[in-house]
Order: structure tokens, then C-alpha cells, then sequence
């Protein structure tokens, strides 16, 4: 579902169990509690040259960030090509903020890199797959011809989420990351949307358990 609000997109997917909606600033504290988590400030926060993660963010630092969000949706709104552009993942009939998932970049070959993360206590129920598989089917209806997220080799948890997302493991860039001075191995995600199996409006993620 898409509403234009004067250059001020506002757009919702849903699949009746997580809606993912555009960050509010009245969500910044979440942000700020979740970026405290040290797997999502490991694998979604931004690292230095030896792999060292930036501080917590604070609220203010998380306002900043969802400001950031807004103004790529306003890009957005003219350009119809996501990039820097971020969701926020709530539960579809709570409300509650889980986690996030947003596209990092649409190249001018219309390939669009997305990532994701969700808050420690609400993993293991299967938003990060829902929202995976909503982010791919909007992404596909834009237009991409290809998606794809890269994920740290021995973040399994990330690896089963792509996995069960429908995509498919492309290789693995050895050495390609670095984290407190070591070199690490970075996997490759990618879904094209004429062999997606998920793609298909009837074709739902399994049923959630909460
Ligand atoms: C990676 C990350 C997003 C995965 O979160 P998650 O909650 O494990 O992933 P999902 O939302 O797909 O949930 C999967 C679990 O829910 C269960 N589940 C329940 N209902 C489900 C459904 N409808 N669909 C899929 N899984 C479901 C699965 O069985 C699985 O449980 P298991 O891990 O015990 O087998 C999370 O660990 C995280 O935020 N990590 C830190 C940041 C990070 O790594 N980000 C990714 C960078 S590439």
C-alpha cells in the first residue's frame, strides 16, 4: 500500500502478521536501545577501518538517523528508485516495534542491497523473514532486477533468514570484511524475480507462531 503526501511518501507493507511502516522520530529510543545490542551493532552498525563498531547510538544520534530515512524517502518520492530508505518492522496487530529492514542502495543497473536486524527480544518468530520477503516483493515491483544482502559468514542466523527468504547463496567473498582487527568472510544473497518462488501475491511466508 502507497499514499503520496506532497513529495512525503508514506508507504506500509503488510502481510497481516508484520506491517513494516516508515520510522517515526517518536521511535528513536527503540533505535537507540537496539543499536546497544552487540550483534546488531556488530552486523548492521557502521565499523571503522579495523572493524572497530561506532558508539551506541543515543536518542538524539537515533533522531538523526530516522531524519536521514526521511529525507531518502522524499528522494524517493521523485526518483521511484529506494536507496537509503528504511522501514520500521512492528507487529501487524500490536503495533509493537520488532526491528528494521531497509534498502542501502538501488545501482543504475537497478540492483537493490537491503539489510535488516530485530530487537534481541523479539527474534525467533520470524519477523526477520516476513519482513525480508515484503521488502524483496516491493523491491520486484519497482522494478529491481535484482536483490541482494551480503551477511558476515558465520552470522547463521542471517544466513537462515536469507535462506528461508527464497534466496539463493551466489558465493563467498573471502577476506572481505573486517572485525576488531580480523579478516572475515562475507556471503552473497541475491533473488531475481522471474526465479523468486515467493514472489506470487498467494505466496506467503509459513504461518508466524506469535
Ligand atoms: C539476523 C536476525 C535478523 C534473525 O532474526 P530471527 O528472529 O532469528 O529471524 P526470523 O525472524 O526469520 O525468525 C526465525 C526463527 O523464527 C522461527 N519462526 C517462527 N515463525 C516463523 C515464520 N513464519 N517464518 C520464519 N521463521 C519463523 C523460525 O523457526 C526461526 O527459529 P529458530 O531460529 O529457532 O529456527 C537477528 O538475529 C538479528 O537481528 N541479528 C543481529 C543483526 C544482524 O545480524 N542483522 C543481519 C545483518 S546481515
Amino acid at each position: 500500500m502507497r499514499e503520496a503526501d506532497a513529495g512525503n511518501p508514506v508507504v506500509t507493507l503488510s502481510d497481516d502478521v508484520v506491517t513494516l511502516r516508515p520510522w517515526s522520530r517518536e521511535d528513536a529510543a527503540f533505535m537507540a536501545e537496539a543499536f546497544a545490542d552487540p550483534a546488531i551493532r556488530r552486523y548492521n552498525g557502521v565499523l571503522d577501518r579495523l572493524g572497530r563498531p561506532a558508539p551506541p547510538l543515543s536518542v538524539a544520534g537515533a533522531e538523526t538517523v530516522i531524519d536521514e530515512f526521511a529525507s531518502s524517502w522524499q528522494a524517493f518520492a521523485t526518483t521511484a528508485r529506494p536507496s537509503g530508505v528504511a522501514f520500521a518492522i512492528t507487529n501487524a496487530r500490536s503495533g509493537d516495534l520488532v526491528g528494521c529492514c531497509g534498502v542501502d542502495d538501488w545501482s543504475k543497473a537497478d540492483v537493490a542491497q537491503f539489510g535488516y536486524w530485530i530487537a534481541p527480544g523479539a527474534r525467533g518468530r520470524g519477523y526477520a523473514t516476513r519482513a525480508a520477503v515484503l521488502l524483496t516483493r516491493w523491491l520486484f515491483e519497482l522494478g529491481a532486477a535484482r536483490a541482494f544482502v551480503t551477511i558476515v559468514a558465520e552470522n547463521e542466523a542471517s544466513v537462515a533468514v536469507a535462506r528461508r527468504a527464497g534466496f539463493v547463496h551466489e558465493g563467498t567473498m573471502r577476506a572481505h570484511g573486517v572485525w576488531q582487527g580480523e579478516r572475515c568472510d562475507v556471503m552473497w544473497f541475491a533473488a531475481l524475480p522471474h526465479e523468486w518462488a515467493m514472489r506470487g501475491p498467494d505466496d506467503q511466508a509459513p504461518q508466524a507462531d506469535g
